[in-house]
């Protein structure tokens, strides 16, 4: 039986897909094709902007054609938007052709709920409040090898007033650390050769004392599994972001020197209102101990314009932050109220036109610095681990390690090789250049590349 997997949102829910995929191999779909093919089609969605939710609700509905061909076709719906106050009435209403809803807090219940749908005609609901699990126990399909994401933990406690997340996730819930580290060292052996440890606010791991230790400490360990491989982790929060967790970036050659670290604004009065708890001071503080102890690393964020109140001054001071934390390049976004939230109730709501033209402003001036950081790369011979065979542009491609995608020709397959590129030419955000040489597996316990997953072959 065939499944397919439409995924929405960040890479919480890329990794949250492939344990769906888990679940559905589990219960004897054992093959991913295309939405037409499917015999269960799931959605992950995502709630966080309201464009994430209509996207969803775009897909969802174009399936009602599909659904009435196909009559045992089961289509299912889950994830953040589901979990969101009333979403699942609405989903239900909207879509009655929906077989089943499930929320961010059974994940693994997505297999009965399967079960239960193909034994009665109703469809399968369940939206549970939070049961404090952390969804250990489902094993992933996983589908970007060489590169693989491990929660570190779930949930998020601090409620920044324009975000839904905390409402959708509940709060921290950490895994053990022995559990994570064993899931890193079973990885690297299997042959993977990136992890990136994955949490809404990593720095807080082991708030709930769960995992017994802290993050500078999980990430040292973390960095000291033996065997070749690169590590990263996201996302941290500014204001939990220490020192010491710099100092272990410092002190390891496997972690990438690459900070993702979303300063959300410039000004600080808009800090106090997003409920940020950091000032522009104190973030620019660490970026900079950050580069004295790591001169090359580089520091991508996230960005919001158009927030409740905002005026050009305020805006005017996310621009020059961008410029002052040298950031090699940012996700930007246009402030959308999420019902429930306390921004979404906060007066001086901006206008849209207001908000288009600031992030116009916003991703003309991060595009230009992306591009000069990529240009400065040119002569330079950079790390990529490679991930992929582009077909379009005929070329090999991978990131290097401060997350930079390069682009490279070779007639033959470099999936999960580290290749040393000689770039000699950038392009906007992307790398191009020719290898120097290659990097074989050192720790033998890859015999041959025929063997490691993902592998495609010859091209
Ligand atoms: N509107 C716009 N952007 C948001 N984000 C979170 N909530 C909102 C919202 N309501 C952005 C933040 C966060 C990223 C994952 O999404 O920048 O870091
Ligand atoms: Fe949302 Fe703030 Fe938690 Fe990030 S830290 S998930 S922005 S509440």
């Amino acid at each position: 039986m065939n499944y397919h997997i439409v995924t929405y949102g960040c890479q919480m829910n890329v990794h949250e897909s492939e344990k769906i995929a888990g679940i559905l191999r589990e219960k004897g779909y054992d093959k991913e094709t295309s939405a037409e093919e499917a015999d269960v089609i799931v959605f992950n969605t995502c709630c966080i902007r309201e464009n994430a939710e209509n996207h969803a609700f775009g897909n969802i509905g174009a399936l009602k054609k599909l659904k009435k061909q196909k009559k045992d076709l089961i289509v299912a719906v889950g994830g953040c938007m589901a979990q969101e106050a009333g979403k699942a009435e609405l989903l239900r209403k909207k879509f009655p052709f929906i077989d089943v809803v499930f929320g961010t807090h059974n994940l693994s219940s997505l297999g009965e709920l399967i079960d239960r749908k193909r034994r009665s005609k109703k469809a399968a609901v369940e939206i549970l409040g939070e049961r404090g699990e952390t969804e250990d126990g489902v094993a992933p399909v996983r589908t970007s090898y060489p590169n693989a994401w491990v929660n570190i933990m779930y949930g998020c406690n601090n409620f920044c007033s324009y975000c839904i997340v905390p409402y959708v996730r509940g709060r921290e819930r950490s895994r053990r650390a022995e559990d994570v580290l064993a899931e890193v060292r079973s990885l690297v052996r299997e042959g993977y050769r990136e992890i990136t440890l994955l949490g809404q606010n990593v720095n807080s791991y082991n708030s709930d004392g769960n995992g017994g230790m802290s993050f500078p400490e999980l990430l040292e360990a973390a960095a000291s599994v033996e065997g070749r491989f690169r590590l990263r982790f996201m996302t941290s929060h500014p204001k939990d972001f220490t020192e010491e967790a710099a100092l272990v970036m410092k002190r390891n050659e496997k972690i990438c020197p690459q900070l993702h670290l979303p300063a959300q604004s410039g000004s600080d009065r808009i800090l106090s209102l997003m409920n940020r708890r950091y000032t522009r001071e104190k973030y620019l503080s660490e970026i900079a101990f950050l580069r004295r102890h790591i001169p090359d690393c580089e520091v991508t964020t996230d960005l919001i314009v158009g927030f409740p109140t905002e005026t050009e001054e305020d805006f005017q001071e996310t621009l020059s932050l961008v410029k002052e934390a040298d950031f090699s390049s940012a996700f930007t976004f246009v402030y959308s109220p999420r019902t429930g939230t306390k921004a979404a109730a906060m007066d001086g709501q901006i206008e849209e036109s207001v908000q288009k033209e600031r992030i116009m402003r916003l991703v003309e001036l991060v595009n230009a610095q992306t591009r000069a950081h990529s240009a400065r790369c040119v002569g330079k011979t950079v790390e990529i681990l490679v991930e992929d065979y582009d077909e379009k542009r005929g070329m090999y491609l991978g990131r290097d390690r401060h997350g930079r995608m390069g682009y490279f020709a070779s007639d033959r397959n470099r999936v999960g090789e580290f290749v040393a590129l000689r770039v000699t030419k950038a392009n906007g955000v992307s790398l191009y250049g020719e290898p120097e040489e290659i990097r074989r597996e050192e720790n033998g316990t890859i015999a041959d590349d025929a063997t490691l997953p993902g592998n495609q072959g010859e091209v």
